[in-house]
């Protein structure tokens, strides 16, 4: 059977993806199980997406009962739940709009028409972003994004981008011309294996773009939505010391939809008429099925504090990951963690380890034969992104198996 639906792949899908040979047919809670019956613990959480982990029973009713009232709603129309759903997201950061998409890339598609509608009438169209960051895998989403895998082979690219190094001020004052329009960044840059924003950085950036007149990007895409124990990642980074800092614009995706395909921007009320009507749009954005799951995830995550569950589930396993580096300080180089968002930068030196490969892959791989599900980033990292309501006990089994894992392969 799964052989059957590799050999379809190969033959049909396009290879546009380094797959696992891992052949999914199900899931419940944080476990999924194969064709062949193996179950797995996923602490992957499908790349931060799955936030309440699989088939949740109160998202496939709140699904069922939407897709028998109204599935598709084109937005020549109003409807409830997506106004709902615009009003919901936008208290939990400020006064301003939302525009729904279906994706991460859209969303910084979305942040990214936003800044050269922003500057036009001065000419004003560059945007600085970080190395290392990641926007997308759209035209847009591949000029802004700090990396140069994702963008071989596709010139030319979107003119107007500069990219430098994350957490550096100086670093955006000197990429600074007079076209400079914006600056995008990621809270807690993900692809690149968990690399936390600091406070004094944020701060600073609202700063520098509020006295050049620069729209401040925010690509909530995976750090947003409650992983790092608040709505967006700048409400934990800044704490206290956040007063009323709030971004011109937060794309959101992933968790935002707990597995159902959704996108959305936050705009700013200053801002709120720079894309105006016929200037953007999307067919599916803000579809019904999608606002309603939307909404309900919200109501979930409120009434079952799923925000302070990922900060302590969080705790928990960066405490206990500290005390297995400690027993092996070779296999564990360093942990970086925030909420339910945690990069473990792996050694390389491992006996059975292929060169040509990452190391990364290798140890998911490996942990994968052990019977659980993580994300690579990267030559060395492996990321857990896991649901938000992911339990102490589940957690526990994870690091027992990752432990496990090390020992074996360091034996
Ligand atoms: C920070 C960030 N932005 C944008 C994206 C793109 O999202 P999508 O794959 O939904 O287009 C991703 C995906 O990993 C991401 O991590």
């Amino acid at each position: 059977m799964s052989q059957e639906i590799k050999d379809r792949f190969k033959q049909f899908v396009a290879p546009t993806y380094g797959r696992f040979p891992i052949t999914l047919d199900r899931g419940e809670c944080a476990y999924v199980w194969d064709t062949d019956g193996k179950r797995y613990l996923d602490l992957g959480g499908g790349i931060a997406v799955n936030c309440l982990g699989h088939a949740h029973p109160e998202i496939s009713q709140t699904l069922a009962e939407q897709s028998s009232r109204l599935m598709h709603c084109t937005n020549f129309y109003h409807f409830d739940g997506q106004a709902q759903l615009a009003e919901n997201l936008a208290k939990r950061l400020g006064q301003g709009r939302v525009f729904f998409c279906n994706s991460g890339a859209e969303s910084s598609e979305v942040m990214l028409k936003l800044s050269r509608r922003f500057g036009q009438a001065e000419g004003r169209f560059e945007v600085i972003t970080a190395e290392n960051s990641f926007h997308g895998r759209t035209m847009a989403g591949i000029s802004a994004t700090g990396q140069a895998k994702v963008k071989d082979g596709f010139s030319p690219l979107l003119q107007g981008f500069s990219h430098v190094p994350f957490n550096d001020l100086d670093a955006i004052r000197s990429a600074l011309t007079p076209a400079t329009v914006a600056v995008m960044i990621e809270g807690v840059q993900g692809e690149s294996g968990i690399r936390p924003a600091s406070p004094d950085y944020l701060l600073g950036l609202r700063n520098l773009c509020d006295k050049h007149n620069l729209l401040l990007l925010w690509d909530g895409v995976q750090c947003g939505h409650f992983r790092t124990g608040s709505f967006q990642s700048f409400q934990t980074i800044l704490g206290d010391r956040g007063g009323d800092f709030l971004p011109d614009a937060v794309g959101m995706a992933k968790s935002l939809g707990g597995g159902f395909p959704m996108g959305a921007v936050w705009i700013a009320e200053k801002h709120a008429n720079v894309l105006g009507p016929g200037t953007h749009g999307s067919t599916f954005g803000g579809n019904p099925l999608a606002c309603a799951v939307g909404n309900k995830i919200l109501e979930i995550v409120d009434r079952d504090g799923l925000a302070e569950n990922a900060v302590q589930i969080g705790q928990h396993l960066v405490d206990r990951l500290t005390e297995i580096q400690q027993k092996h300080p070779t296999a564990i180089q360093e942990i970086r963690g925030i909420g339910l968002m945690i990069g473990i930068e792996m050694g390389s030196d491992i006996a059975s380890f292929d060169d040509a490969k990452p190391a990364s892959v290798q140890w998911v791989s490996a942990l994968h034969e052990a019977g659980m599900l993580t994300i690579p980033a990267g030559q060395s990292v492996v990321r857990f992104l896991p649901a938000l309501n992911l339990t102490q006990d589940e957690a526990d089994e994870g690091l027992q198996l990752f432990e496990q894992t090390i020992e074996k392969l360091t034996a």
